[in-house]
């Protein structure tokens, strides 16, 4: 006999608000991993730059791990995210670190409370479009096309659900970060049976657990992803107007996660995001 599936219908939203002050635990160190992830962003928009710092927005900003990087490497970051939490978050770390960011709540599949456009670069970091379904995945092509200038360039990576989608792992083998008196567990637990969204995907269970004097105490979160495939990313940002889309590798990138390198076309006459 079967045992009973439960579908889960998982706000993403609800997910980064309750995990907003807990996020930067995910990371063994968040500082280092914000200036490497801002080093390999940058090495790929150094062919960009000559020599002078980029306009960019960073549109699925979080707690700011590379808003905070690229503001930091000196170019000029606008910050929005759909979170109202983690927008607080990031821009309450920007301030600590003397960086000057603008941020905004906006959702990507319109940027309607950004209000700049004509960006050099649009950055959406660490998985964030795997939350959009396909529909929201156009609508957020074009919007980002609108923020950006012509000839602008969109980066963003996401898992490696080409592979993911065929293995379906049920975890993320446990990190153990710090040292005794000061530790954490971290790990994942991707029940793929519970998914109820389009197409495939997962329900994300994150656990962080941490020691402290009162003894050791688990968080948990949950989520949801659909498998976003590269084919599929590559043609909703061509149906947006970008005409040269890459698909660019961690062996070439130092990224963890595959990233889409796409520039827009000179020619693209969107004017806004529907
Ligand atoms: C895995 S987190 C990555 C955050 C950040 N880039 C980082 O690496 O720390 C994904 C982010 O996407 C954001 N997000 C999800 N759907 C969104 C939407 N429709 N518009 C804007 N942001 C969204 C979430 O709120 C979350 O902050």
């Amino acid at each position: 006999m079967q045992g009973l599936v439960i579908r889960m219908n998982v706000q993403v939203n609800k997910f980064y608000e309750e995990l907003a002050d807990y996020y930067h635990l995910i990371f063994e160190d968040w500082d280092s991993s914000i200036k490497r992830q801002a080093g390999v962003m940058n090495n790929l928009l150094i062919p960009e730059t000559s020599g002078k710092p980029l306009r960019i927005l960073d549109c699925a900003c979080g707690i700011g791990t590379q808003s905070i990087g690229l503001a930091m490497l000196g170019h000029q970051v606008v910050a929005s995210d759909l979170c109202e939490a983690a927008v607080l978050r990031a821009r309450t770390e920007a301030q600590r670190r003397g960086l000057t960011v603008t941020f905004h709540v906006s959702d990507m599949t319109s940027l309607r409370e950004v209000t700049d456009s004509g960006f050099d670069v649009v950055v959406a970091m660490d998985n964030a479009l795997p939350h959009l379904s396909p529909g929201q995945l156009g609508q957020a092509a074009k919007a980002i096309a609108s923020k950006l200038r012509s000839g602008g360039l969109f980066l963003a990576n996401i898992r490696d659900y080409d592979a993911l989608i065929l293995e379906r792992p049920r975890v993320q083998a446990p990190a153990f970060y710090g040292a005794p008196g000061n530790r954490r567990i971290v790990h994942q637990v991707w029940d793929w049976d519970a998914y109820a969204g389009e197409g495939s995907g997962h329900v994300l269970h994150v656990y962080i657990t941490v020691e402290s004097e009162e003894g050791w105490k688990s968080h948990h979160f949950v989520s949801t992803y659909r498998c976003l495939l590269r084919q599929e990313l590559s043609e909703a940002l061509s149906a947006a107007g970008f005409e040269d889309v890459r698909w660019l590798m961690p062996a070439e990138t130092g990224s963890y996660q595959p990233m889409v390198w796409a520039r827009l076309s000179p020619s693209s006459t969107l004017l806004g995001p529907n």
